[in-house]
C-alpha cells in the first residue's frame, strides 16, 4: 500500500521513516518533505505544498494512494480530513469539528470545563476595555492566549501588568494575530513541570503512547524565548504510572466522552500537554491534535510496533483491541538550529558531517533541510533532531550529544542540556 504524509518538519521524518518500515506499506510520499525524507530508503517526496487541499487530494486519487496521514495542525483546523474522506480515502486524523481543540483555546477550555478535567483558570474576552480591567484586578504573573492558531507565538507569559496590557492591545487592537486573536484568554500561571501526554484516540477509546517530554525554551535552563521545541526524551520520568492513571482517568477519557457528547467524536492524535505540579497533579495547558515535534522523534525510536497497525486500529475504532510496544531503553533528541532562531536566520547553508548519525542507535531526523546540487543545506530554523537510543536517559543523551558534535554547518546551535529533568530524578 502506498501512504502519503504531509509536512515537512522532523515530524514528518520520523513517520516517514517509521511507516516506511511496514511490511504492508510499498512506498511513503512525503508532501513536500525535506532532504531527510528525500534519501530515506522507501520514501519519495513530492513537491506539493501541505496546506493546498485540492492538489493534495488530486493527487491523492490519481496515485492510488490508500492512507493519509497529516504531520502539522493547520490543515486538520482547515478540514482535510473531511475533505479526504468525502473523496473515499482514508485520512489518519480528526476532522475540523473534533480538530477545534486545537484550533480554538476556547473550544478546549469549555469541552475542559464540561467534562470535569484540571486546567487553568481563566477568562475570555474578545472587547479590549473589559479585558484590560480584568488584568487590573487580578495579579501577576498571568498568561495571555490567542484563542486561535498562531504557529506557536499566541501565548504570551506576563510577568507584569504592564505586559499583560501589551499584549491584549497587541491581539485586540492591533491584530498582530489576526483572525487567531480576535478572542483572548486570560488564564492563571500555572506552576511545575511539563510533560506531553500523547495517544492515539478511535472516536472512543484511548491507547495512551509512551511518555515524553520537550524542551520549549531555546536556551539552557528552560531560559530565553520560546520555540517550537529544542529537544525531547522519552520516556518522561514525571509522568510516573500514578500520574499516567489519573490523567487517563481525569483528562483523556472524560474529554473523548465529551467530544462525542458534542457530536465531533475525536480520532486521531490527541495530545495533551500538561503543567505537573509539584504535588503531582495534572493539569492541561492546552491540546494539540497531531503528534509533537519534536516528541515525535524520540516515540518512534522507541515504538516497536507497526505504526500502520496503530493507524488502522485507530481508523477501525478498534484501539481497545490494539497494543502498542515499546523499547525499554530511553531515546532522546537534540535539534540542531539556525543562528537566529526563533527570529530570523540565514538559509541555504552546508550540512555536513550526517554520516556519523546514522545507525541502529543513532539518527538524524531533518526538519528545516533541503537538497541543493547534491548537497544538504539548511532551509529552516530547526534543521535537524539528532536521537539516540541509551539504556539511561545518560547515555542516550551522551550518544546524541557525540553524534551532533559531528555535525556541523555555519550558525548552528543547540541547547547542551536537554534531558535534565529527567536525569534530576531518580528512576521510576
Ligand atoms: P500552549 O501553546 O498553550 O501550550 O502554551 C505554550 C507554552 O506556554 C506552554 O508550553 C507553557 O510553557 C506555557 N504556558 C501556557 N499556559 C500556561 C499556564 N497557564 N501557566 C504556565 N505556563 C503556561
Ligand atoms: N513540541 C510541542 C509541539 O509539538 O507543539
Amino acid at each position: 500500500m502506498k501512504a502519503l504524509i504531509t509536512g515537512s518538519g522532523g515530524r514528518e521524518h520520523a513517520l516517514a521513516w517509521k511507516l516506511a518500515q511496514s511490511e504492508r506499506i510499498s512506498e511513503v510520499l512525503v508532501a513536500p518533505g525535506n532532504a531527510g525524507t528525500a534519501r530515506e530508503p522507501g520514501v519519495c517526496n513530492v513537491p506539493l505544498d501541505a496546506a493546498d487541499q485540492e492538489r493534495l487530494l488530486a493527487y491523492a486519487l490519481a496515485e492510488n494512494i490508500e492512507l493519509v496521514v497529516p504531520g502539522p495542525e493547520a490543515p486538520l483546523v482547515a478540514g482535510l480530513v473531511d475533505r479526504m474522506e468525502k473523496a473515499g480515502l482514508r485520512c489518519f486524523g480528526p476532522t475540523a469539528a473534533a480538530a477545534r481543540l486545537e484550533g480554538s483555546k476556547g473550544f478546549a477550555k469549555e469541552v475542559l470545563e464540561a467534562s470535569g478535567a484540571p486546567t487553568a483558570g481563566y477568562r475570555e474576552f474578545t472587547a479590549l476595555e473589559p479585558a484590560l480591567r480584568h488584568v487590573d484586578e487580578r495579579s501577576a504573573p498571568m498568561v495571555v492566549k490567542a484563542d486561535g492558531l498562531a504557529a506557536g507565538k499566541g501565548v504570551i507569559i506576563a510577568e507584569t501588568h504592564d505586559e499583560a496590557r501589551a499584549a491584549l492591545r497587541g491581539m485586540l487592537e492591533r491584530r498582530t494575530f489576526g483572525e487567531a486573536g480576535c478572542r483572548v484568554l486570560v488564564e492563571d500561571f500555572l506552576e511545575g513541570e511539563e510533560a506531553s501526554f500523547i495517544a492515539l484516540v478511535d472516536g472512543e477509546h484511548v491507547l495512551p503512547l509512551a511518555s515524553s517530554q520537550d524542551h520549549k525554551a531555546r536556551d539552557d535552563g528552560d531560559r530565553g524565548p520560546n520555540t517550537g521545541g529544542m529537544g525531547a526524551y522519552s520516556p518522561a520520568p514525571v509522568l510516573d504510572p500514578a500520574v499516567e492513571a489519573r490523567v487517563m482517568h481525569e483528562i483523556m477519557r472524560p474529554v473523548v466522552r465529551a467530544m462525542r457528547g458534542n457530536g465531533a467524536p475525536f480520532r486521531g492524535v490527541l495530545y495533551a500537554g500538561l503543567m505537573i505540579s509539584p504535588e503531582g497533579d495534572p493539569r492541561v495547558l492546552e491540546f494539540n491534535v497531531r503528534f509533537g515535534d519534536p516528541e515525535c522523534q524520540p516515540l518512534m525510536m522507541r515504538l516497536k510496533t507497526d505504526l500502520l497497525d496503530l493507524i488502522e486500529a485507530t481508523l477501525a475504532g478498534r484501539l481497545d483491541q490494539a497494543r502498542a510496544s515499546w523499547d525499554p531503553r530511553c531515546a532522546l533528541g537534540v535539534v540542531m538550529a539556525s543562528g537566529g532562531y526563533p527570529g530570523s536566520y540565514a538559509k541555504g547553508r552546508r550540512i555536513t558531517g550526517l554520516d556519523s548519525a546514522d545507525s541502529p542507535l543513532v539518527k538524524a531526523f531533518h526538519a528545516g533541510t533541503a537538497e541543493e546540487e547534491g548537497e544538504v543545506v539548511t532551509s529552516g530554523g530547526r534543521v535537524l533532531c539528532v536521537t539516540a537510543l541509551g539504556e539511561s536517559v545518560s547515555k542516550a543523551r551522551s550518544r546524541a550529544y557525540k553524534a551532533v558534535s559531528a555535525i556541523s554547518f555555519d550558525g548552528a546551535f543547540c541547547r547542551s542540556d536537554i534531558g535534565a529533568r529527567a536525569l534530576a530524578r531518580p528512576p521510576n
